[in-house]
């Protein structure tokens, strides 16, 4: 639209003020929409004088990785460094079952891991700006101090430590979510980036009730791919807040697959309606799409043999289970 368009134009118009004729920036894309929209902005403000990074910290969701390293760049043009290290937030994880010991672990290997590019980066000339996707809302919670209840520890991955060293660019800085979602498609970014649903830093890593493990992700990605394409296909996208999907990796129940008895993992079905995530309801999502999503999962996820749908509001229960 016009006013989108405007406002986007604007927003690189002061970027480019603000970073100058030389200066270079670094960008981290977690795969959601507001680093991508931000990224975006200064890609066209400033070309390849911007350096993306993208952690892929192997906790993703099916496809995610990819919709950052084929879809985003092919979209924007952007340089960007990939870092694949699964490998060592694995290692990291091994055994940990602690949901906040989890957020810790991943926290930390996170920051370790985007310094070391940030290094390599600066290495081919000094670089003075980071690029962060601050929304209107962040600006105002932050500075605000509305006092919200914080009963687990939010960081997002992104927020660093040694920022101070770099001057902020957050060209989202004014807008609201909505805004942010019809600037992404403004710049022409991937469908499926603009319009994600809000997704945890840690990722995946807290959806799995016990220890993290390659082969336990590889079990919940397909089921959580499969619970996303049905509430999709359903058409409820924009009605659903967010649709956790939780492996319960240490329990175990009977089952009757194919033509034998299985003892297996369940998932939960978590689907909220929400404003802000700080209180939510349950969704009643039509049975028929949960027949639909039950079947496909139990039949095409091997290791799931029992599908169970999560009727608690926020609060008493978090969104997440971890
Ligand atoms: P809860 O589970 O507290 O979640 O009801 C509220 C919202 O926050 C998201 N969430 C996180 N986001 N790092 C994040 O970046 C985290 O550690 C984290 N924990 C929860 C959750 O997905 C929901 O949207």
């Amino acid at each position: 639209s016009w006013t989108m368009l405007n406002i986007v134009e604007e927003a690189v118009e002061a970027v480019r003020a603000q970073i100058g004729p030389e200066g270079r920036a670094i960008c981290g894309l977690s795969g959601g929409v507001d680093s991508a929209v931000a990224a975006a902005i200064v890609q066209r403000a400033i070309g390849d004088r911007l350096t993306c990074v993208f952690v892929d910290h192997g906790l993703l969701r099916k496809g995610e990785a990819e919709q950052v390293e084929r879809d985003f760049v092919a979209a924007t043009g952007v340089k960007l460094r990939v870092v694949d290290a699964a490998d060592r937030f694995l290692k990291a994880l091994d055994g940990v079952t602690d949901p906040e010991e989890k957020r810790k672990i991943i926290g930390r290997e996170f920051i370790r891991v985007f310094e070391d590019e940030q290094r390599a980066i600066i290495a081919d000339g000094p670089v003075d700006f980071l690029v962060q996707g601050t929304l209107y809302p962040d600006v105002v919670e932050s500075g605000g101090g509305t006092g919200t209840a914080n009963i687990k520890s939010h960081h997002n991955v992104g927020g660093l430590p040694d920022d101070l060293q770099f001057q902020l660019v957050e060209p989202l800085r004014a807008l609201f979510k909505d805004e942010v979602r019809r600037a992404g498609e403004e710049l022409g970014l991937p469908a499926a980036m603009v319009w994600r649903q809000p997704f945890p830093g840690p990722g995946l890593g807290i959806r799995i009730v016990g220890a993290v493990s390659r082969e336990r992700l590889e079990i919940l990605r397909e089921a959580d791919a499969i619970a996303r394409e049905e509430l999709s296909r359903a058409g409820l996208d924009r009605e659903i807040w967010q649709c956790p999907v939780v492996l319960l990796a240490d329990v175990r129940s009977v089952g009757v697959q194919g033509d034998g008895r299985t003892y297996g993992h369940p998932v939960v079905l978590r689907p909220v309606s929400s404003e802000d995530a700080m209180t939510a309801d349950w969704s009643r999502v039509p049975y028929d799409v949960l027949a639909r999503i039950s079947t496909r999962i139990t039949n095409e996820v091997r290791e799931v043999n029992r599908v169970v749908l999560d009727v608690t509001s926020k609060p008493p229960g978090t969104i997440e289970w971890e």
